[in-house]
């Protein structure tokens, strides 16, 4: 399938968790609640200890902390593989695309914290195109043997938890 029509899939996906004025680990829950894997969500976001006191602001912006730091140390990995299997065009594809993930994803680290929304939600449509394009370098033979099967699917995920914060912070009124 290509990448945009699986981005846009997600986004149907994507359904609004009523949170209210709600902070820590019950905040936590109705975001995780939201997506289709809550355990690994709940999980990450916890992961951090500041997850558990934070306002809806506050974790957003831990979201995307651990997206970006997650996709920085797979890019590390993928860096490590490439430089023993010189010229393996796959590695060469998801190194690239995990630059370009940890630059669209640090991004959104200012953008989150302008209010600028869209411009968070489009960074991390980014980052989940990104995260496609590693695992489409394998091709679909090769898929389930890519090393970084777990990778991927950390940056779909981590980015996936970040678009649900976005939909729940722009409220209720932008669905009409
Ligand atoms: C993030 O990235 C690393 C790659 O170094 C991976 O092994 C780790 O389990 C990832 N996932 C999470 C949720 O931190």
């Amino acid at each position: 399938m290509a990448p945009h029509l699986r981005t846009f899939l997600l986004l149907l996906l994507l359904s609004a968790a009523s949170t209210g004025a709600q902070t820590g680990s019950q905040l936590v829950t109705d975001v995780c609640d939201a997506t289709s894997f809550s355990d690994f969500c709940r999980s990450v976001l916890l992961s951090d200890p500041r997850s558990s006191a934070a306002d809806l602001a506050q974790l957003g912006a831990v979201a995307i902390h651990l997206t970006r730091s997650n996709a920085t140390s797979s890019l590390a990995f993928i860096q490590s593989l490439a430089a023993s299997a010189p010229g393996d065009q796959r590695l060469e594809a998801c190194e690239a695309a995990y630059r370009s993930a940890v630059a669209s994803v640090g991004r959104a680290e200012g953008m989150w914290r302008d209010g600028d929304l869209t411009g968070v939600t489009n960074a991390a449509f980014e980052a989940v195109d990104d995260s496609f394009h590693c695992a489409d370098a394998f091709g679909k033979d090769e898929a389930a043997k890519s090393p970084l099967v777990k990778n991927t699917r950390d940056l779909e995920y981590l980015s996936h938890v970040v678009l649900v914060l976005c939909d729940v912070r722009q409220g209720p009124h932008s669905h009409s």
